[in-house]
């Protein structure tokens, strides 16, 4: 209960070992037509869930321009850059020829992954470009607070690339206001950047769709299919509500691989940062093949419920505390918060790890350390919590800084 990564379906290291004895990589056709032609169908499955597939069933691969489109990559940090840089060429379509203007900025949360402000500093717009907005207590995007940085940013001579958004916060798992967010991004005309690389999955689900609400408004989402849907990683999606959005992603020719217009199959190569990329949608289709979709909304419903189960079996406990009720399968906590301070809560996580009973991570929410879950795992239960619990306790009074 650490880390976002998917325990995977027991049979889903078979396309790894297939990929590996076989070595067909997937973004030319011609080199691997099963990678490429399942990234394209899984892609397609993908876009529907957005309502962006206007396609006649999934296996019409035709770029459409009415269509939204998209390419699997090595996941979500680099499917982050390759989101934004497809953002900067809607502002700036000669930024790739003559580099960045000075003018851009990006918005979003400050808990945005690291990724996005690595992303600007590799694309050379540097970290400064990333403008924060005002977040709650939980550090959840304030919508209302989007206009007045916007008119700041304005008065200050800049133009907006993206605004991001968080679908969820990879430290507290709670999700932005997308429906607010994307009305701001129409308002103005800009480009609403979704990173739902844990949470998009959210759309799969009756009971948590509404949590994402809105992310059918965005001009591109990213979705980790190695976090939430049990593919063994790496495996992303970066997609797009407009086709000709990814097509201006990278201005470049190659003579060896990119054919325009004569392109055969579903060459993703022009579209994504790997010029080789292993068979991504052979490992995203077997997942499904091997358990259905069904089995795998199960899996996330499962998981989200897990988090609720903790935070209430948590809340039920005098020496915890639970800042806010989970939204995902992400739960943050402090043991005995007047007690035990920042460092040593800290020092709790890694007296767990230490000690082999627990591997639970932690993040800062508002300046103040917790400790943090992340339930991937489908058979973690009750007894599991109840026995998180009382090892906290035990290494907490076992040395007495910790206040017992
Ligand atoms: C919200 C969010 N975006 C992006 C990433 C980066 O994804 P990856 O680890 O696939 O590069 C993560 C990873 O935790 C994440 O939580």
């Amino acid at each position: 209960m650490g880390h976002q990564v998917a325990v995977p379906h027991d049979l889903s290291g078979i396309p790894d070992w297939i990929n590996g004895t076989i070595n067909n990589p997937s973004s030319l056709y011609e080199m691997g037509p099963a990678g490429a032609t399942l990234e394209s169908f899984m892609i397609n499955w993908m876009l529907n869930k957005l309502g962006w597939f206007k396609g006649k069933d999934l296996s019409d691969f035709k770029r459409l321009n009415k269509n939204g489109s998209g390419i699997l990559t090595h996941g979500g940090s680099i499917a982050n850059m390759t989101a934004l840089s497809s953002a900067r060429a809607a502002i700036s379509p000669k930024a790739w020829e003559e580099g960045n203007p000075e003018d851009l900025v990006v918005m979003g949360p400050s808990t945005a992954h690291y990724s996005i402000l690595r992303a600007l500093s590799i694309m050379g717009m540097g970290k400064k470009a990333f403008i924060p907005i005002p977040v709650d207590e939980n550090e959840v995007i304030i919508s209302s607070a989007l206009e007045e940085v916007y008119v700041q940013i304005k008065k200050e001579g800049k133009r907006v690339m993206a605004l991001v958004a968080n679908a969820c916060a990879t430290s507290t798992g709670l999700f932005d206001p997308l429906e607010e967010m994307a009305a701001f991004c129409k308002k103005h005309r800009l480009w609403f950047h979704v990173d739902g690389a844990h949470g998009a999955v959210a759309l799969l689900s009756n009971e948590h769709r509404q949590k994402v609400k809105g992310i059918e408004e965005a001009d591109s989402v990213i979705w980790d299919a190695h976090k939430m849907l049990r593919v063994p990683a790496l495996c992303t999606a970066v997609l797009y509500k407009k086709q000709e959005q990814m097509w201006d992603s990278f201005h470049q020719k190659g003579s060896y691989v990119f054919h325009e217009n004569e392109v055969i199959g579903m060459d993703s190569m022009p579209f994504t940062i790997e010029c080789t990329k292993s068979a991504l949608g052979t490992k995203l289709f077997w997942s499904f093949a091997m358990e259905g979709q069904q089995a795998i909304v199960r899996f996330i419903e499962n998981s989200f419920q897990q988090a609720k189960d903790l935070y209430n079996y948590l809340n039920s406990l005098e020496d915890f505390y639970c800042p806010y009720p989970p939204e995902s399968n992400i739960l943050c906590f402090q043991y005995k918060p007047n007690i035990i301070d920042d460092q040593h809560q800290l020092a709790l996580r890694y007296e767990l790890i230490n000690s082999g009973e627990f591997y639970i991570t932690s993040c800062i929410i508002q300046g103040k350390r917790y400790l943090r879950t992340v339930m991937m795992n489908p058979f973690t239960d009750i007894k599991d919590y109840e026995a998180l619990s009382i090892a906290i306790a035990k290494y907490a009074s076992a040395n007495k800084i910790y206040g017992n």
